[in-house]
C-alpha cells in the first residue's frame, strides 16, 4: 500500500504502475480520520493490506480453520480446463489479486500456445504483494506478459488497458467484505467498463453452519488476531498515530440476521489517540469496539440481485459438494 510514491517498476516481461497517488494521502487521511471519529468508529478493511497484513493474510488461507482459500482452489481446478480452453489472445484482470496464487491454477491449464498470448493484469491496492506475486509467476510461466495495477478496483477501473477481450476475476471472497451500496457501485463501474463478450469470474463465500464460520475467524493459533490489529500499524503509518496494538483485543462473531461476519478491536482500557492530521485527541474507552472488517455470507437466493444489479448474465455457477462455496461465471 503505497498512497505516496509513484512507482512504476518496468522488466521485460512485467510493467507495474502504481495509481494510488491519483486518489492522494489527504482523502485517505480524511477516510481514516472519518471513520475514527464517528459514533460506531470503524477503519475500511482496505487498510489490512500492507506488507506484514498481506503476509498475514498468506498466513490465514493456509490455517486448517479458513476453508474458503482450498474450497475455491478446489472448484477452480475442477473448471480451469473449461476456462482456459477458450481464452486466446486475452487479458486475465484479476482485481484484488493479492498472492495470485489462484490464477496459477487457471495458468497451469492453459494452452502453452495460449500463454504467449495472455496479458494477465493484478490489481491491488497491495504493491508488495502485486510486486511478490509478478515475480514468482514469471519464474513459472516466462513467456506471461504481466501489467501490475497498484490500485482501488472500486473507483479505478477505468485504468484498466481495454483494447482486447477481457476476463475480469474477483476471487476469494472479497466482495464479501463490501457493504450492499459498495458492492452496487462496484458493479456499476464494472459493467459500464465491459465489453460485449467479456467474463467476469467472481469466488463468493455461502453460509453454513455457524461453528465452522466463528472458527474461520477466531483460528487457535491467534493469526486472525494478529492480521486484525495489525491495521492499528497500517494506520499509525498513514497518519501519524500512536495506537499500540497491545490496547486491543481480537474480537470477530457471526451475525447470522445480517448474515455477515464481523470483525472488531475492543479497547482493554481507556486510550487517547492523537494524529497531526486532527485536530483534537481522540478518546477510546475501555470496552469500545473499532469495527474492522465485515464478511458478508451470501445466499444463492441472492445471485439473481448480482446479475439485476449489475446487469451481467450468469454463464454457469460452480460450487463444492458441500455448497460451502461458489464461482459465478458473467457475462456481458
Ligand atoms: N484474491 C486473493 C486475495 C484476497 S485478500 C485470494 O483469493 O486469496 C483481498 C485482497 O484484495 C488483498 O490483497 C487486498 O489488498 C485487496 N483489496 C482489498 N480492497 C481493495 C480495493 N478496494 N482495491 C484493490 N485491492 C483491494
Ligand atoms: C479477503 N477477505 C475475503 C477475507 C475474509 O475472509 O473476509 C479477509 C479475512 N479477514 C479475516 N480473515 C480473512
Amino acid at each position: 500500500m503505497n498512497y505516496i510514491s509513484t512507482e512504476v517498476i518496468e522488466e521485460q516481461k512485467i510493467k507495474i504502475t502504481n495509481y494510488l497517488n491519483n486518489i492522494g494521502i489527504d482523502t485517505i487521511r480524511k477516510e481514516i480520520i472519518r471513520g475514527l471519529t464517528s459514533k460506531q468508529k470503524y477503519i475500511s478493511s482496505k487498510f489490512f493490506y500492507d506488507e506484514k497484513g498481506s503476509k498475514l493474510f498468506e498466513e490465514i488461507t493456509r490455517l486448517p480453520e479458513y476453508y474458503p482459500t482450498r474450497t475455491e482452489k478446489h472448484i477452480l481446478k475442477g473448471i480451469a480446463p473449461e476456462l482456459m480452453g477458450r481464452f486466446y489472445e486475452t487479458d486475465i484482470v484479476e482485481l484484488g489479486s493479492g498472492d495470485c496464487s489462484k490464477i496459477n491454477i487457471l495458468l497451469d491449464s492453459a494452452p502453452k500456445d495460449n500463454l504467449t498470448s495472455i496479458n494477465y493484469v493484478p490489481m491491488d491496492v497491495s504493491s508488495s504483494a502485486i510486486l511478490k506475486s509478478a515475480e514468482n509467476l514469471t519464474k513459472l510461466f516466462p513467456e506471461l506478459t504481466i501489467n501490475g495495477l497498484v490500485a482501488d478496483f472500486i473507483d479505478q477501473l477505468n485504468i484498466i488497458p481495454d483494447n482486447r477481450k477481457r476476463m475480469f476475476c474477483l476471487l476469494g471472497s472479497t466482495i464479501g467484505n463490501f457493504d450492499e451500496n459498495i458492492v452496487n457501485r462496484f458493479l456499476n463501474n464494472l459493467r459500464s467498463s465491459m465489453n460485449k463478450g467479456d467474463t467476469f469470474l467472481l469466488g463468493i463465500d455461502l453460509v453454513k453452519p455457524e461453528p465452522i464460520l466463528h472458527d474461520a475467524y477466531n483460528d487457535k493459533q491467534g493469526v486472525t488476531a494478529k492480521f486484525n490489529k495489525n491495521i492499528l500499524n497500517v494506520i499509525n503509518n498513514l497518519i501519524d498515530s500512536n495506537f499500540n496494538i497491545n490496547d486491543f483485543e481480537h474480537k470477530a462473531f457471526y451475525d447470522k440476521y445480517k448474515s455477515r461476519i464481523e470483525m472488531h478491536l475492543v479497547a482493554n482500557k481507556n486510550i487517547i489517540i492523537n494524529s497531526p492530521y486532527h485536530n483534537s485527541d481522540i478518546t477510546i474507552l475501555k470496552g469500545e469496539n473499532v469495527h474492522t472488517e465485515n464478511s458478508y455470507k451470501y445466499y444463492f437466493e441472492r445471485f439473481n440481485e448480482l446479475e439485476e444489479v449489475s446487469g451481467l448474465k450468469i454463464n454457469k455457477v460452480f460450487t463444492d459438494s458441500n455448497k460451502w462455496f461458489a464461482l459465478i461465471l458473467f457475462e456481458k
